[in-house]
């Protein structure tokens, strides 16, 4: 069940998924993840926030209108590939269709960019490197 969550409640997953575990929590704040337009999601399972993606009010480029930006998209190990990383990307799409949003993007690793085309983003930049993490493309979806 997806579910908003704060954002400090994102810190513990984006850590161990996104940082390998080598950083303090605090260490993992994203710039505008207080932003009070911002908000972060979680899916449970049984209870356990398994799953979490921050989105913050952030445009793209010369897109046309009210960009979303997908930051800090992780799904605890034992929980990847069955699908709760669609359904809380599928929530966030309709929530923000609800908010009057035009279009949600974000800079996907390489080894992500199949599991955003899979909910419907598609590729819009070369490829790119965030130094120390590794290749990046920006993805682009339009919700309306
Ligand atoms: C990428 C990630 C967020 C997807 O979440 P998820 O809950 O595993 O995704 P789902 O189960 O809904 O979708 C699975 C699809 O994602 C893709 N995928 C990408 N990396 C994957 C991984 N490590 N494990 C499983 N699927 C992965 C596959 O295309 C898969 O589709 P398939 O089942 O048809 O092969 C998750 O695997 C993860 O946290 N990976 C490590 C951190 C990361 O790379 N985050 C993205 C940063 S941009």
């Amino acid at each position: 069940m997806v579910k908003f969550i704060t954002a400090d409640d994102v810190l513990p997953i984006r850590n161990e998924i996104l940082r390998e575990g080598k950083l303090e929590l605090d260490q993992c704040r994203f710039v505008g993840d207080d932003d009070p337009a911002s908000f972060h999601l979680g899916y449970f399972v049984n209870e356990e926030l398994v799953c979490v993606a921050s989105f913050h009010p952030q445009g793209y480029g010369e897109f046309a209108g009210k960009g979303y930006q997908l930051r800090g998209m992780a799904t605890l190990n034992g929980q990847q590939g069955k699908g709760v990383g669609t359904q809380l990307v599928n929530f966030a799409i309709v929530y923000l269709r609800g908010q009057k949003v035009n279009y949600v993007w974000c800079n996907a690793r390489k080894v992500a960019v199949s599991f955003y085309m899979n909910v419907g983003f598609e590729v819009v930049s070369k490829e790119f490197d965030i130094p120390g993490i590794g290749p990046h493309y920006a993805m682009y979806v339009k919700i309306q």
